[in-house]
């Protein structure tokens, strides 16, 4: 699996989006709750752009009359014609067995983990065994 730098997290707002172009492929990155999640851009529908779509909270109903928000602004809902989609996986929810939008891995690693590489260059030690005096003029 390719790894692919798309973005500095400051570049995509808390509760915002954006998408790149990546191996062809549009993907939009969404950034909820201080983490990212990313998804193919197209409903699996009829491919409505997902950084369109409004996110919002799972509501369920434990008893009439009784309404519980969790995991705010984590679902996704079509703009179109409004499937609603997990964005953790991209499951559905009126068909979690068969509908899903591709979703893909993300990762959050500092500058100084990306440059480092996997290609170390050998070192070896270095002595100082005099020491001369210098006049500048
Ligand atoms: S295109 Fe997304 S629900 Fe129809």
């Amino acid at each position: 699996m390719a790894r692919h730098i798309v973005a500095r997290t400051s570049d995509i707002p808390p509760g915002g989006n954006k998408v790149f172009g990546v191996d062809g492929r549009d993907i939009v990155v969404f950034h909820v709750n201080g983490e990212f999640f990313a998804l193919l851009n197209r409903c699996p529908h009829e491919g409505a752009p997902l950084e369109k779509a409004a996110c919002v909270a799972r509501l369920t109903s434990p008893e009439p009359g009784i309404y519980q928000r969790s995991r705010v602004g984590e679902l996704l809902r079509c703009p179109w014609h409004g499937w609603e989609f997990d964005m953790r996986n991209g499951q559905s929810f009126f068909d979690p067995k068969r509908v899903k939008v591709r979703s893909y891995p993300v990762a959050v690693e500092s500058g100084e983990e990306l440059q480092k590489g996997p290609y170390v260059a050998e070192t070896f030690p270095v002595h100082v065994e005099d020491s001369y005096v210098i006049i500048e003029t």
